[in-house]
């Protein structure tokens, strides 16, 4: 499984990336397009392959983004290879894993099942926009102190799930619940113990 070799798509003959890559304006961030006319002139656009293309304005990790995008393209896809948010990972690509895992408005969604075109008038959060400059958001906090990784590429999604956990859901009760609740992040390395360990920490420093 590798990040940045993750093209997906495929089975049309043609990947995502392509789509996103090759088809798509070459700007991959654009300020928010202050005439109307010109947005939607620009959404009409058709890409190569015929796909009439979509505007998308959110804000991701505080910030006002605009795009156009396929209308097919992913959550995940879009933050990655778009705006170059690396940090939400692509594990399975098919609502298994959990390592794609961001927030969007404080919940937690799996953004390989989430529309790009569907976050329009909505925040987005990613690992990325997680701490406060320099203070880092009291998860990943404990789960450096917990040692909470081995290769650390599930973390991100850990790490996004229990904070939209605590945030949005409540807090565990015990270590059970933090299991159960945490069911849909998988660890390839079987960091489980030292999660659960950092999750039950970060919780106290979130009260
Ligand atoms: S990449 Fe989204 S759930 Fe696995
Ligand atoms: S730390 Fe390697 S997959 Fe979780």
């Amino acid at each position: 499984m590798n990040q940045d070799n993750d093209a997906g798509g495929g089975r049309s003959g043609v990947s995502r990336r392509n789509f996103l890559g090759g088809g798509l304006v070459a700007a991959a961030v654009t300020p928010l397009l202050t005439g109307q006319a010109e947005a939607e002139a620009a959404a009409a656009a058709p890409t190569a392959d015929g796909v009439t293309q979509v505007s998308v304005r959110a804000v991701v990790n505080g910030s006002p983004v605009s795009l156009r995008v396929d209308p097919r393209a992913t959550l995940l896809d879009t933050l990655r290879e778009r705006l170059d948010l690396k940090g939400t990972k692509k594990g399975c690509d098919r609502g298994q894993c959990g390592a794609c895992t961001v927030h969007v408005d404080g919940r937690r969604v799996l953004s390989c099942l989430t529309l790009a075109a569907a976050t329009t008038g909505h925040q987005v959060t990613t690992i990325e926009g997680l701490a406060d400059g320099d203070r880092l958001h009291p998860m990943q906090q404990a789960f450096i102190d917990h040692d909470g990784l081995q290769c650390g590429f599930c973390t991100p999604g850990q790490i996004m799930s229990a904070v939209a956990m605590v945030d949005d859901e409540g807090p565990a009760r015990s270590d059970d619940e933090i299991r159960e609740r945490m069911s849909g992040n998988i660890c390839r390395c079987s960091a489980y113990p030292r999660i659960v360990d950092a999750i039950r920490d970060a919780q106290q420093a979130m009260r």
